[in-house]
């Protein structure tokens, strides 16, 4: 695995990319920017991921559905659990499990992939219990990913409810099996994975004794954060690595309209940004450039540095070059320097994070005029809905995530019926917008960075790690600690 191409991120949708992976950031870190092909190829961090950990790998007999007794909803299903005990001081010990909890893809990477949870069990002596979430990897119901990607009938059990079942399914047998049931439980995830662990330590208090949320943007649904939150944490980006870099992409959507509008001027374009086919629509440029933003944006953490190196190439063109060729110098000294394939904006009803936007997972991101550094586009829900019809057979319930998970007066609630959670953000990722960035209570507390990134403290400590992210990791260790300490049997059960 000496080479991964990350285009794959970038070939699947705007809603996946800006789904809610760690994808780029944590599995396939940049080592370093590698000039002119270092966006699209980036080279494993061999420190990162570590092939000869000691794991043992399972499968449980999982119930396809638990929240009804027709007899469909006995079926079964083999979902994948990982226990990496390295660290485990045993059950006589009380020792901690640590509950990984899988989120939109192959637990595997996780698994592999030495992140931070390592050192908090190594802290503790804690047992690393990774789930699979069910229809990502090998968790496939009806027997493969072709029957269960079907149709929307099968596709129908594929909920977060579901899933978090299936955890505490799995945590309290896991449990019973290793003679454990006196052993805390915390659960950690990120991005996805860390609104699955705040929410399971929120649904269920007796399986989980407390949380990590890691970059988990549980606010990100409709009428509770602002729906151009996203774009603007990019735009702020841009504009506080180089004003003059921001000024640039905010005025290429006009320069970009104009030269199309004329005759031959898509051919100009295609020219212009050296696209692999020739482009029909400014659309569909425009809807590119921004995503690329957007990743930039969200995993830009020190080792890339994707903002510095865009700008840096950028401003270094100079006020007197085209417009349009400033921004491409920006695109090769990040990204591959061969033609551009245009994304393809749709859902996909191959993909398993187009289904969850599709149900319930409807994060409204959009922007209005003059409020960001992109031209307005707002979030239009009922293109989205005829969309998900088309492509899925299914109507999203926009609404139901905040019923379900809540949010709505999200302080008070947490306040008195919360405890044990920590939401920790950078605030440099565009999803910090949706984050629980303030302290709730004396347990329930926002541990967040001014410099951090989409799900930075989860990444693999190294020597080289900036003080900010030392801290925030030291953080969230003490108050671990400080939850553990406080632990008695009284709380399991
Ligand atoms: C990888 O894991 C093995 C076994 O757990 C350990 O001995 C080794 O030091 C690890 N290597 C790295 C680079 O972390
Ligand atoms: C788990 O189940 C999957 C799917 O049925 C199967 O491919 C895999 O071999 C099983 N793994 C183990 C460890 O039993
Ligand atoms: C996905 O789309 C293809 C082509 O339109 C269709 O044949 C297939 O049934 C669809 N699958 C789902 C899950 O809707
Ligand atoms: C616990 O043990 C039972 C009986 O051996 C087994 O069927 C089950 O799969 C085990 N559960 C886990 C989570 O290992
Ligand atoms: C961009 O940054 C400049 C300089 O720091 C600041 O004065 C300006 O208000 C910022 N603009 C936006 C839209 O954030
Ligand atoms: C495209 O149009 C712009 C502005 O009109 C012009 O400066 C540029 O040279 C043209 N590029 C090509 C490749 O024709
Ligand atoms: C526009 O280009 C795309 C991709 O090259 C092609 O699939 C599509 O048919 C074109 N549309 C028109 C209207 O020419
Ligand atoms: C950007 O330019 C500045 C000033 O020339 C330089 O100090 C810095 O190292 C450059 N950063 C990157 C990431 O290229
Ligand atoms: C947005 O900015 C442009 C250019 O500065 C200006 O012409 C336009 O009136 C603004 N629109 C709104 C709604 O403020
Ligand atoms: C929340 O409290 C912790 C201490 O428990 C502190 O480190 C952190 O900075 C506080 N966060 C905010 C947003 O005030």
């Amino acid at each position: 695995m000496a080479q991964l191409n990350l285009s794959f991120l970038l070939k699947s949708s705007l809603f996946v990319l800006i789904a809610l992976t760690c994808v780029s950031g944590k599995h396939y870190r940049a080592t370093k920017l590698i000039a002119k092909n270092s966006f699209l190829t980036a080279k494993v961090d061999s420190e990162s991921i570590n092939e000869s950990q000691e794991y043992e790998v399972y499968n449980y007999t999982q119930t396809l559905d638990h929240f009804n007794f027709n007899p469909e909803s006995y079926t079964t299903f083999q979902q994948r659990y990982v226990v990496n005990s390295k660290y485990w001081g045993g059950p006589t010990n009380s020792s901690p499990i640590f509950l990984y909890v899988g989120a939109e893809s192959d637990i595997m990477g996780d698994v592999e992939y030495n992140g931070f949870e390592h050192v908090i069990a190594s802290r503790f002596k804690g047992l690393l219990v990774y789930i699979e979430h069910r229809y990502y990897g090998t968790s496939m119901p009806f027997g493969s990913y072709d029957e269960a990607y079907k149709n929307a009938n099968t596709l129908g059990y594929f909920t977060s409810e579901q899933a978090l079942a299936d955890y505490a399914q799995i945590i309290i047998d896991v449990k019973k099996n290793m003679s454990a049931v006196n052993c805390p439980v915390i659960a950690i995830g990120a991005s996805y994975g860390g609104m699955l662990a705040s929410w399971f330590r929120m649904k269920y208090p007796h399986a989980a004794y407390g949380a990590l949320a890691v970059s988990a943007p549980i606010l990100y649904f409709m009428g509770l954060t602002p729906e151009n939150g996203y774009a603007s944490v990019v735009s702020k980006d841009f504009n506080s690595t180089s004003t003059s870099c921001y000024k640039t992409i905010r005025e290429s959507w006009f320069e970009i309209d104009r030269v199309g509008a004329q005759p031959q001027g898509m051919l100009n374009l295609s020219q212009t940004f050296n696209t692999c086919t020739p482009v029909n629509t400014t659309k569909l440029l425009k809807y590119h450039l921004e995503i690329i933003y957007d990743v930039m944006a969200q995993y830009d953490d020190p080792t890339v540095n994707y903002l510095q190196t865009f700008c840096n190439a950028t401003d270094a063109a100079g006020e007197g070059t085209y417009i349009l060729d400033r921004i491409m110098a920006g695109y090769r000294s990040v990204a591959e320097t061969n033609c551009i394939t245009l994304f393809d904006m749709g859902f996909n009803n191959k993909s398993g994070w187009d289904w969850q936007s599709c149900t319930e997972m409807v994060m409204p991101m959009g922007q209005g005029e003059n409020d960001t550094m992109f031209q307005a586009n707002p979030f239009n829900l009922g293109e989205y809905t005829k969309e998900c019809q088309q492509v899925f057979g299914v109507t999203p319930r926009p609404y139901w995530a905040p019923i379900e998970f809540g949010g709505y007066g999200i302080k008070t609630v947490l306040e008195k019926f919360a405890s044990n959670i920590i939401f920790s953000n950078g605030l440099r990722d565009p999803y910090s917008s949706g984050g629980v960035l303030q302290n709730i209570s004396d347990t329930v507390v926002a541990i967040y960075t001014q410099e951090g990134h989409h799900c930075s403290d989860l990444l693999t400590p190294m020597a080289t790690d900036p003080d900010w992210l030392v801290e925030q990791r030291n953080k969230e260790i003490n108050i671990i600690e400080g939850w553990l300490s406080k632990y008695t049997f009284a709380n399991a059960n």
